[in-house]
C-alpha cells in the first residue's frame, strides 16, 4: 500500500495536505526518513508520523456516507459492499457499527474497536438515530401519535416510543428510533399507511451526517469525535 493512503487511514488529514506535510516532515519507516507520498509499504513496517507510532492495532473510526446499492457486509456476490469504497486496515479487522439496508443512505459508523460499536448498539443504551424519510402516500398524522406510544409492527413487542416530524410537504419526515430492529422504519411506516421510498440516516447518537461530506465519501472521525467515542465507552451500562 502507498504511504500516503495508510497514513491517512490512521491520521486525520487529507491525502492532500499530507502530501505537502511530508515534503517537510518525513514519516519515518523502519527508521529511515520517507518524504515520498508513493512510497510502498509493507503490512509489516514501523511506521512513525509526527511522533506517533502507527500501527494495525490501533483503533480506527470513520464515518461514512453510505450510497444507495451499497450493502454492509464483507463480501458480496452481487452488490458493492462498504468495504469496496472504505478500505481495510492491513489486519482487515474493519467493521460497520449496525448495519443499513441496501437501499438505505445515510451515516454510517465504521471501526475495528469492538467496545465503541458495543457501546452504540446495546439495547440498554437506546442510542438514538434518526432518518429522514421521504413517502409516495401523504403521512397521516396520526402517525406521530401512533408512534410516541409504540407501535405493533409484527414483533414480540410493540416498538419503543419513537419521535416523528412531519415536514411541509407531508411526504417527508425526521424519524427518531432509539432500537436497531430488522428493517425497523420500513416496517413502521408501512404500518402507517405510508411505505417508503427513500431512506437516510442522518444521526447516529451525538455522531451527524454534516452536508458537506459527499455520497459515497468518507471521513476519519474528528478530535472532538473522537472525545464521544470515549464518552459512550465510559458509560457505564
Ligand atoms: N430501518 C430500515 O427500515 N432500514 C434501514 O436501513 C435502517 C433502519
Amino acid at each position: 500500500m502507498r504511504l500516503d493512503k495508510w497514513i491517512t487511514t490512521q491520521v486525520f488529514i487529507s491525502r492532500k495536505d499530507l502530501k505537502k506535510k511530508l515534503r517537510t516532515t518525513p514519516a519515518i519507516v523502519n527508521g529511515v526518513p520517507v518524504h515520498d507520498p508513493g512510497f510502498q509499504i509493507q503490512q509489516t513496517d514501523e511506521i512513525i508520523f509526527e511522533g506517533k507510532r502507527l500501527g494495525g492495532s490501533q483503533e480506527v473510526y470513520y464515518l461514512f456516507h453510505k450510497p444507495k446499492g451499497v450493502v454492509c457486509a464483507t463480501t458480496d456476490n452481487v452488490s458493492d459492499t462498504v468495504f469496496s469504497i472504505v478500505p481495510q486496515t492491513p489486519k482487515k479487522d474493519l467493521f460497520t457499527i449496525g448495519r443499513l439496508d441496501k437501499d438505505t443512505e445515510g451515516l454510517l459508523l465504521i471501526t475495528n474497536d469492538g467496545s465503541f460499536s458495543h457501546a452504540m448498539l446495546s439495547p440498554k443504551r437506546h442510542v438514538a438515530k434518526t432518518y429522514y424519510l421521504k413517502t409516495k402516500k401523504e403521512i397521516p398524522a396520526e402517525a406521530v401519535e401512533q408512534f410516541s406510544k409504540g407501535v405493533d409492527i409484527g414483533d414480540e413487542k410493540d416498538t419503543l416510543p419513537a419521535k416523528l416530524e412531519i415536514l411541509e410537504d407531508g411526504h417527508s419526515a425526521l424519524l427518531t428510533i432509539t432500537e436497531g430492529r430488522f428493517h425497523q422504519v420500513k416496517r413502521m411506516m408501512e404500518k402507517a399507511g405510508a411505505p417508503l421510498f427513500y431512506l437516510k440516516r442522518i444521526s447516529m447518537g451525538d455522531f451527524v451526517l454534516e452536508d458537506e461530506l459527499p455520497i459515497g465519501e468518507y471521513r476519519t472521525l474528528r478530535e472532538d469525535e473522537l472525545e464521544l467515542v470515549k464518552k459512550y465507552k465510559g458509560d457505564t451500562l
